[in-house]
Formats: structure tokens, C-alpha cells, sequence
């Protein structure tokens, strides 16, 4: 096969010749795949993010006169502000019921800080049974399907490194009792990998080295895939969305999709009240009447550490990544087939080979990869709304093999948010002395959605209480 001459003239005006060094020597399949991928990158815009990404650190443009960004509190303020919440309910309920609202849930990432090697969603996290995260989220899926009379259709994001096997591992498990057509799989588009010298890398002689394109990739995927029109045929207008890394998460919440579709908004956050200054999640801030999350690799520690007049920090507000968008926000943003999200520099350890074709060991940071942030599209949004919810009850992300935000603390608080729904219900759940509690404990969600189901599960079997030191499952 031979290549394009119109592409080798691209690649040779823009430094990039060295892509096509071995191509003579792949068979003829191995040529045309790599073709196909040389032929299907944007090099217009790969050239001009090298120039302002690569060869250089990128200015982060800031906007000027950032103020922290107002939400609703998880405590309504006033009478009016409890039966506006009741009305959230209500309206939450309705769309529930109607079928209006999905699940979104990007797993596109590598993963790689947890060390763990498959995609994300199949780690074992649940601390009695091991189920795993895609598990988690599947019978939670099922169980508000039951309370809602419903069936809630689940768009499960992949990426180039995992679609396949994630597709793999649904169906060996039978998708966790979900039916086939409720599950939609998607992939996300991919970036190039790019050296610090500015040439593009190979991740063997016959390939390049490429990379999720960001979760930002999310919404013109909906689009190249179908899903849009998919979703729409449906009669889907809502979507919960949130990340793979997250068992804690409520998959659908009757009030934040309440109030999403009450306050006219196009796409909504929840935001939790962050633990300290640094904390690392995005920070919610408004400029000219626009929302935007700062990453808080990007928000100026003077900002970051300022204080109110009660010693709170003014910048409280943290993303745990949790939204609600509206179909139609998606179909405007995307309606060109383009849409330009900001794209974000990570310097990252790029597996890739050399000049003679050999693997290079890389135990440094070697490259560039490109991403784009769909909390970027929040800005572009005409109407916002954020709500405020409590972490222990929202968020326990799984990003490290150990420490702050880790298989283990996620664990402790799945066991802690389960202990706290049956002392609710009325169990004695015994705690050691730091507040902890002294069992281990984990909740199906297929058993239990909701405090309701959980009362009539303790009075049906009847629980009274938890020994010390005990292990507890309830199906
Ligand atoms: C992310 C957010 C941060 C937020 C925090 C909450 C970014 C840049 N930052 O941090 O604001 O406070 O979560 O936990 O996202 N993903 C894809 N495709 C991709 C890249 C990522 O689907 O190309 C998915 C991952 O599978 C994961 C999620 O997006 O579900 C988050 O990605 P990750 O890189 O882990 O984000 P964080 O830096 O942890």
C-alpha cells in the first residue's frame, strides 16, 4: 500500500516525517490500520497545540474578578426555600417516573494511579462482597428502576484503551442483571501523545502512542455515536452524570434533577464543601456571570486560602464531578460536529519506542497529553444551578491505591454511609471510640435503595443490632 502523498507532505512540513520511517516494512494489514490513523488526526489543530501546549507551558487565562460561585445549600435557609425543595422532589420524582432522565457514566480514563491494570469500573470495591465498581453502580441502577416504576437507560463511556475489554467484562457478567438494550456503550475520541521536542509519538512502528481524549470528549462523543438521537428516541431529556471512580454516588437524585429542570438550567453540579485550601478537586467560581470549576492546580493560592469574616474559606466550594445536563444543552453545543472544549497540558510517563524502533524505558515524564475538561462546558452554559451535598453521602472516589481518596477510605465510608442508613432505621451500630464504626458492614443496592426500603428490611428481618467486631451483608 502506499500512503497519500498529500499526507506525506503534511507530515513532512510539519516535523513529523519520522512517523512514516517504518511504514514500508508493515504487511499490508498493519499499513492500512496505521494509515487510517494518520489520516484520521486533525493536524490543523494538533499543529497549533504543539505550538501553544507543548513547546511551552500554556498560559492558564484565568478571568479576572473570580467570586466564589453561589449554590443551593443542602439545609434549605428558609420555609420558602424547604417547600422549593419539596417542589424539586416532586418534579425529580416525575421525571423519574416518565422516563425523561438517564445515567452517564465516563470510564474512559487509564486509571493508572491506582495501579490497577483493566478499566477502572472492574475493581473489586465493595468491602464485604468485592463487587465492583461497574456492579455498584448497575444494581443501584436496578433498584431505583424499581422505585421509580421505571427502566433508567445507563450511557457508559469508554475509550480507546478499554473499550473492548470493558464491553468483555459486561457481558461475562451477564450486565449484572441490567438488560442488554438499557446499556449503551460509547468511546470517547483520543489525542496524540506528543514528546517534549514536539514530535508526535509511536507506541510501536506501526502505531501512535494515543490517549483518551478527556472527559471534556464526552459530549461530541454522545453525538458521533448516536447516543444523542438514541437518547431522544427514548424520550430521555436528563442526564445524571458522574464518574466510574465513585461508588458513593446516588446514580439518580429526585432533588438535584428537580431543581435542575425548576431552575431552567442547562447543566448543573453538585458541589461539597472541600476539607481544606488545597484540596485536590475543582473549585467553583463565577466571572461575568458565568460558571467555571478551577482546577486546583490552577487557582492561585491567594484565592484558595482566602477567608469570610468567620474564618471560612471563601472558595468552599469543591466539585466532586457529579452534573445533570440537559440533552438539549448537548445537542446545541455540538450541533456544528466540532465543539472546542480548552484543551489541558498533562506531562505524563508515555510509553513509546525510538528512533530505531527499539521501547524506550521511560521512567520520567516524557510527553505531553492533551485533554479537554467537561466542566469547561458549564461556562458555556446559559443557565447553571449547584447543590450542595454531603460528602459522607456523595463522595468516596477511588484514586489511589492507598491514603486520601483510596481503596481504603472509599471502603470505610461505604461502611460508614450503610451503618448511618440503619442507625436511622432504628439498629445499633457500636462505634469505636473515634466515631468509626465497629463492623463491617455493606448494603446491596439491589436489597436497599433508600431509607424506606432500609426500614422495612431491619423490621422484615428483624435487625436490632450489629455485634462489635461482626461482618454484615444484606441482601
Ligand atoms: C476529577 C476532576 C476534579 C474533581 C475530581 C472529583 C478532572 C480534570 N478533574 O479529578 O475537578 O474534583 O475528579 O473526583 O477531571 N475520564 C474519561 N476519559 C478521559 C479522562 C477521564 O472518561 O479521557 C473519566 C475517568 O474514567 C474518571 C473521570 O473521568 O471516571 C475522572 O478522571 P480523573 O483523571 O481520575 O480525574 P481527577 O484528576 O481525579
Amino acid at each position: 500500500m502506499v500512503l497519500d502523498n498529500k499526507l506525506i507532505d503534511r507530515l513532512i512540513a510539519a516535523g513529523q516525517s519520522h512517523l512514516i520511517k517504518f511504514f514500508d516494512t508493515l504487511d499490508e494489514a498493519g499499513q492500512q490500520r496505521y494509515a487510517a490513523e494518520l489520516a484520521g488526526i486533525d493536524w490543523d489543530l494538533l499543529q497549533e497545540l504543539i505550538k501553544s501546549h507543548v513547546m511551552q507551558k500554556p498560559v492558564i487565562d484565568l478571568p479576572e474578578d473570580l467570586t466564589p460561585a453561589p449554590y443551593f445549600p443542602l439545609q434549605p435557609r428558609s420555609e420558602a426555600e424547604k417547600s422549593y425543595y419539596l417542589q424539586a422532589d416532586a418534579a425529580g420524582e416525575e421525571l423519574l417516573r416518565t422516563g425523561k432522565v438517564a445515567a452517564l457514566t465516563v470510564a474512559g480514563g487509564q486509571g493508572s494511579r491506582l495501579g490497577f491494570d483493566g478499566p477502572k469500573g472492574t475493581y473489586p470495591i465493595a468491602p464485604v462482597s468485592g463487587k465492583t465498581l461497574f456492579q455498584y453502580f448497575a444494581e443501584s441502577l436496578l433498584s431505583a428502576s424499581r422505585k421509580y416504576n421505571t427502566t433508567l437507560h445507563w450511557y457508559i463511556m469508554t475509550s480507546v484503551v478499554n473499550d473492548g475489554a470493558t464491553r468483555e467484562f459486561f457481558a461475562d457478567n451477564n450486565y449484572f442483571g441490567m438488560s442488554r438494550d438499557q446499556i449503551h456503550f460509547f468511546t470517547q475520541g483520543f489525542m496524540p501523545a506528543i514528546g517534549y521536542d514536539g514530535k508526535l509519538l509511536m507506541s510501536s512502528t506501526g502505531s501512535l502512542a494515543l490517549s483518551p481524549d478527556g472527559h471534556g470528549g464526552t459530549l461530541l462523543a454522545l453525538r458521533k455515536s448516536g447516543m444523542l438521537d438514541d437518547m431522544k428516541m427514548r424520550g430521555i431529556e436528563f442526564l445524571s452524570y458522574f464518574q466510574v471512580d465513585n461508588p458513593l454516588v446516588p446514580v439518580v437524585d429526585k432533588r438535584f434533577i428537580g431543581l435542575h429542570k425548576l431552575e431552567n438550567s442547562e447543566m448543573s453540579a453538585i458541589t461539597l464543601a472541600k476539607t481544606n485550601a488545597f484540596e485536590k478537586v475543582g473549585n467553583f467560581c463565577v466571572a461575568d456571570n458565568r460558571l467555571y470549576v478551577i482546577e486546583y492546580s490552577d487557582l492561585p493560592e491567594a484565592l484558595a486560602t482566602q477567608v469570610d469574616e468567620n474564618g471560612q474559606l471563601k472558595f468552599i466550594a469543591g466539585s466532586p464531578a457529579i452534573h445533570v445536563i440537559s440533552r438539549s444543552f448537548v445537542e446545541r453545543l455540538t450541533a456544528s460536529g466540532r465543539l472546542q472544549l480548552d484543551w489541558h497540558r498533562a506531562d505524563k510517563k508515555i510509553q513509546c519506542i525510538d528512533s530505531n524502533g527499539q521501547s524506550v524505558n521511560v521512567t520520567e515524564p516524557n510527553g505531553v497529553k492533551l485533554e479537554s475538561f467537561i466542566f469547561d462546558a458549564l461556562k458555556l452554559a446559559d443557565k447553571t444551578m449547584i447543590f450542595e451535598a454531603d460528602r459522607k453521602e456523595e463522595f468516596a472516589p477511588t484514586k489511589n491505591a492507598t491514603g486520601v481518596d483510596s481503596v481504603e477510605s472509599c471502603r470505610a465510608m461505604l461502611i460508614d454511609r450503610d451503618a448511618r442508613r440503619l442507625e436511622r432505621c432504628g439498629v445499633t451500630v457500636p462505634r469505636r471510640a473515634d466515631g468509626s464504626p465497629d463492623v463491617t458492614v455493606e448494603i446491596s443496592p439491589l436489597a436497599i435503595w433508600d431509607d424506606e426500603d432500609c426500614a422495612e428490611y431491619v423490621k422484615k428481618h428483624q435487625i436490632h443490632a450489629l455485634d462489635a467486631g461482626s461482618v454484615n451483608y444484606l441482601v
